[in-house]
């Protein structure tokens, strides 16, 4: 199989590193990739906005099977852009994919195939009305642009100065220009958070292991939210009631009433969960795998992902299974300094090679090399990521490797996988 892997990150890093290991991978390019994955496939130059460009270079280069890793391309349109060229992908049309790229498009999806979300105190288009809504909520509320935000057009609060302050930002000074045209206003929930992932060919599915990223950059869940600072997945993050729970009011629900409203949904499909004290609620859809969830998952991945995703654009998930095996990943990101505000870029990065020997995997997300010498690209600069027979060991693992390596500015979470999984399947009670 020759396989074509989209977008430029550590997702993609790891996914490429793990469809290599399958016996049926003869050959995979990777567009536009990084310098890291340089080193293990092949980079084709393109521009992620730029969805014939890469429809193009696909007709090109021929891949009996294209996977989409970020977003941005599947919510602008790659999938159907794909499909009319008769070239194979994994990944949802255009109006699927509004799962994630229309906050409000969910809540309504929601609402209407009755899948368990934050009950809204509404949905605006004018700021003077979603303001008024204010006087009549109990807090915390939490204020939601419709659109793409990157990660930053979420706000939870218990204040109404913040609360109104988003809002403006969002609505009047246009800080995300159309994303934040429309507004949510909603219920804000309590409990902690799970990373639920599957792969559906429209009809079936099959579930990825369960996960947990970490948001914010500093320990103990403190300061802004990033594009995320690690992730876990581990056999004892839900219990097998949870995880039915999760598959029958809410997988099962959103992959049917999609079909039924027209806009079948194919490929990865993300659910952002609270388990609360009334079951697992939805907080958010991703039309694609986490980050850096999935560079916690493929360490675990005891199966060939290169046949499932076949069997995915075939749509022959019919008794697929898959195992996991050990028990326990995690992936840690090392941040350069500034991250999440403007990153100091440029300084060079010491120590890669002394990872080797660390029983860990290093994804490159933004680095650039010269030479034979890798330097900071961007904000979020590496994700190390290994696996074990438990979080414990897979923490003691991954931070041993992040001590060996160094440049100026480095930050990273100590915390990552620290807590005890346990607390989850406590308070959700299906
Ligand atoms: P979203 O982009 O919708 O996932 O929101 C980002 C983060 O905001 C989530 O991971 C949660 O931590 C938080 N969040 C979103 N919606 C709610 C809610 N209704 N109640 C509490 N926290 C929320
Ligand atoms: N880790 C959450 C996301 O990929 O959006």
């Amino acid at each position: 199989m020759k396989i074509l892997v989209i977008g430029s990150g550590a997702r993609e890093h790891a996914l490429v590193w793990k469809l290599r290991q399958s016996p049926e991978a003869e050959h995979i390019w990777c567009t536009p990739g990084n310098d890291g994955i340089a080193q293990i496939a092949e980079c084709v130059a393109a521009d992620l906005s730029d969805v014939s460009g890469m429809a193009d270079i696909a007709a090109k280069l021929r891949p009996d099977l294209t996977v989409v890793g970020p977003e941005q391309p599947l919510v602008l349109g790659i999938s159907d852009e794909f499909a009319t060229r008769g070239l194979s992908i994994v990944g949802p049309s255009r109006e699927a994919a509004q799962l994630e790229g229309s906050k409000v498009f969910a809540k309504q999806f929601m609402r209407r195939h009755g899948i368990p979300t934050a009950s809204t105190y509404g949905i605006f288009d004018a700021a003077v009305d979603a303001y008024t809504s204010l006087c009549e909520v109990d807090w915390p509320v939490v204020v939601k642009a419709d659109g793409l935000c990157g990660g930053k057009g979420v706000v939870v609060t218990s204040s109404p100065d913040e609360a109104t302050a988003f809002i403006e930002r969002l609505m009047e000074t246009k800080e995300f220009g159309d994303a934040g045209k429309r507004v949510i206003v909603e219920e804000g929930l309590s409990g902690p958070e799970i990373s639920y992932m599957v792969l559906t060919d429209g009809e079936k599915f099959v579930p990825l292991a369960a996960s947990r990223d970490y948001k914010r950059a500093f320990d103990g869940d403190l300061g802004p939210n990033t594009g995320g600072m690690g992730a876990i997945s581990s056999d004892d993050l839900v219990s097998s009631e949870v995880e039915t729970a999760i598959q029958e009011k809410v997988v099962r629900p959103t992959i049917a009433g999609m079909a039924r409203d027209g806009k079948e949904y194919k490929g990865f499909l993300y659910f952002g969960l609270m388990m609360t004290r009334s079951g697992p609620k939805v907080l958010e859809f991703n039309c694609r795998l986490g980050d850096p969830e999935a560079e916690a998952l493929v360490m675990r991945m005891n199966f060939d992902l290169a046949a499932l995703l076949r069997r995915a654009v075939t749509g022959n998930l019919e008794g697929a299974t898959l195992t996991w095996k050990p028990k326990a990943s995690l992936s840690l990101v090392l941040a350069a300094g500034g991250y999440p505000g403007l990153p100091k870029i440029g300084a060079p990065i010491a120590g890669l090679d002394r990872v080797r020997d660390w029983d860990c995997a290093i994804f490159h997300a933004g680095t650039k090399k010269e030479g034979s010498q890798y330097y900071v690209r961007s904000g979020r600069v590496l994700n190390v990521a290994a696996a074990a027979d438990s979080i414990a060991e897979a923490r003691s693992k991954i931070y041993d490797a992040a001590r060996q390596i160094f440049f100026e500015g480095m930050h990273y979470r100590k915390d990552i996988g620290k807590e005890s999984t346990k607390a989850v399947n406590r308070v959700a009670q299906p």
